[in-house]
Order: C-alpha cells, then structure tokens, then sequence
C-alpha cells in the first residue's frame, strides 16, 4: 500500500451503513469497498439492500451482509447489530445514513408527519449511533461514527417549505457533538457530513421548477453527485482522522456561503 492508499484506507474495516440499498448510501458504501472495506447494509427495504450488498461484493470482490432493519426500532436496531456481528466476525465503523423527507408547510404537516421525520432522520441515527458506540464499547473496541445532517441543518430551504427536515437536521449537528464528546473517552469518534443538494431519489422526482430554483441558488449550478461524498465519509471514517471528532464537513456546491 502507499503513502496516498494509506491515508485513506478503510482495509481490515467493516463498516454498517444505513440506507444503502440505494442513492447516496449505496455509492458510498460501494466506494469504501472499492478502499478495503467489508460493508453490511441496514435499510428497511430488504430485497434492495440484498440485491445492494450482493452487486458490491461482486464489483469489489470484499465480503458483505445485509439486513431488513427500521431505524426507528431499538430492537430491531440492536438485534441486526448483533446478527451483523456474529455474520461479519466484528463491526468497526458506522455510515448512518438513513433518511426522509416530507416537503409540506407548517401550516399543513400533520403531526404525525412531523414527528416521522424526526423519528427517521434524528431518533433513527440516535439509535443506531447509540447502539453502535455501545456494541463498540462492550467488544473493547475502538470505532467512527460518521451520522448525515445536511446543509438543511444551516440554513432554510426555499421554494420548498420543511421545517420538519430542516430541524431534524440541525438536531443531527448538535448530537453529534453531543455524542462526539461522550464517547472520546472510549476511542470512539463521531463526525457528521452535510450534503447540499444531491442527485438521488430523495430530489430527483420534485417539482421541476423547485430544481431549476435550487440550481439557481447553488454557486456551482448543478446538483452534486453521491461519489462527490465519498472522499469525505472515508476520510472522516479512517485513521487519517484519528483527531477529528464533532465535526460537520459541508458539500454543498458553495449553496451555504452565500
Ligand atoms: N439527496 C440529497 O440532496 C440530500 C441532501 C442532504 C442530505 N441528504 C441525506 O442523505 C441521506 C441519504 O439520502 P438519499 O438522497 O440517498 O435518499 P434515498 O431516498 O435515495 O435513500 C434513502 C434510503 O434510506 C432508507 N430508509 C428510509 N427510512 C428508513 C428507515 N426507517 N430505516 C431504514 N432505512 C430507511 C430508504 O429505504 C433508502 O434506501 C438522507 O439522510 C438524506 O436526508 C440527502
């Protein structure tokens, strides 16, 4: 291995990521691969993170697993944790990547939509965090957390009105912080990433004039693509970030500087 394959090498790691049976999640799970990694999926759509989790193995030639999981049950969450364990001989890091967004105004989101989307996108990635530091910390183990906020955590999205992502995001920043500080005394590091806007499922199908807008309002013009988030989920995964905890690395296209 060289200096440049070192630096940024996730060999001999496993790492869970949720989400993975598409977009963003399964682009990065493959891309740390593609760096050494054996990958378990954890998505509550079962068939696709198996089909996932089998295409990976077959282009990257390293071992993986996946489960049917709600990262909204603790049970489950914990259960699929232990399974992926015993299957996988050890868990090392966490892509906690699962999420949802409902685009309805305050005015009009009933309240068990808004609480959907907290419960997927800020208690689902406290559950699978917490469980995980907590699988870590039981094995001895030293590990990386790597949770997904959004630059909807910074700032707030027009034309589209959702305060229940925007908030559930910027609850992501503050726990992992929060975590980040909690578990350092373990060897535990958490970090978040906050992607601008992305071209994956979760984007691709909205109001056509929504898009043409947030084009307009990102510096770079375009939507960012899910490979343009690897480099930054295994650089906060590996060892070349062994100083780095609680913090939030924005891809975004320059849409938050202006
Ligand atoms: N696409 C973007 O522009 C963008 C921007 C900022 C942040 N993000 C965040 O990135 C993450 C991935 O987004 P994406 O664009 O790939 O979305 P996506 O909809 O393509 O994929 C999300 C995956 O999460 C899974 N999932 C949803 N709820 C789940 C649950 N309760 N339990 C287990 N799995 C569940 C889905 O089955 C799906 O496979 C999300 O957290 C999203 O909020 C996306």
């Amino acid at each position: 291995m060289n200096a440049l394959e070192k630096l940024f090498s996730l060999e001999g790691k496993t790492v869970v990521v949720t989400g993975g049976a598409q977009g963003i999640g399964k682009v990065v799970a493959t891309r740390m691969a593609e760096v050494g990694a054996d990958i378990v999926i954890f998505d509550m759509q079962g068939e696709k993170a198996k089909e996932a989790a089998e295409e990976i193995a077959v282009a990257t030639g390293r071992k993986t697993a996946s489960y049917c999981v709600d990262v909204t049950n603790p049970t489950q969450v914990k259960e699929a944790i232990e399974k992926a364990d015993a299957e996988m001989n050890g868990l090392d890091h966490l892509f906690n990547n699962a999420g949802i967004v409902i685009h309805k105004s305050a005015y009009d989101v009933a309240p068990e939509e808004w609480a959907k989307v907290i419960n997927v996108n800020l208690n689902g990635e406290y559950y699978m965090a917490s469980e995980f530091a907590r699988y870590l910390k039981s094995k001895g183990k030293k590990g990386a957390i790597c949770n997904t906020a959004s630059m909807s955590g910074h700032i707030v999205n027009w034309p589209q009105e959702q305060a229940s992502y925007n908030a559930s995001k910027a609850a992501v920043i503050q726990m992992t912080k929060s975590l980040a500080v909690e578990y350092c005394k373990d060897g535990i590091r958490v970090n978040c990433i906050s992607p601008g806007y992305m071209y994956t499922e979760l984007t691709c199908h909205v109001n056509p004039d929504w898009q043409d807008r947030w084009m307009d309002l990102t510096p770079y013009g375009r939507y960012g693509k899910p490979e343009e988030l690897c480099g930054a989920v295994i650089y906060l995964l590996s060892e070349s970030a062994s100083f780095t905890s609680g913090t939030d690395i924005v891809v975004d296209g320059c849409f938050t500087c202006v």
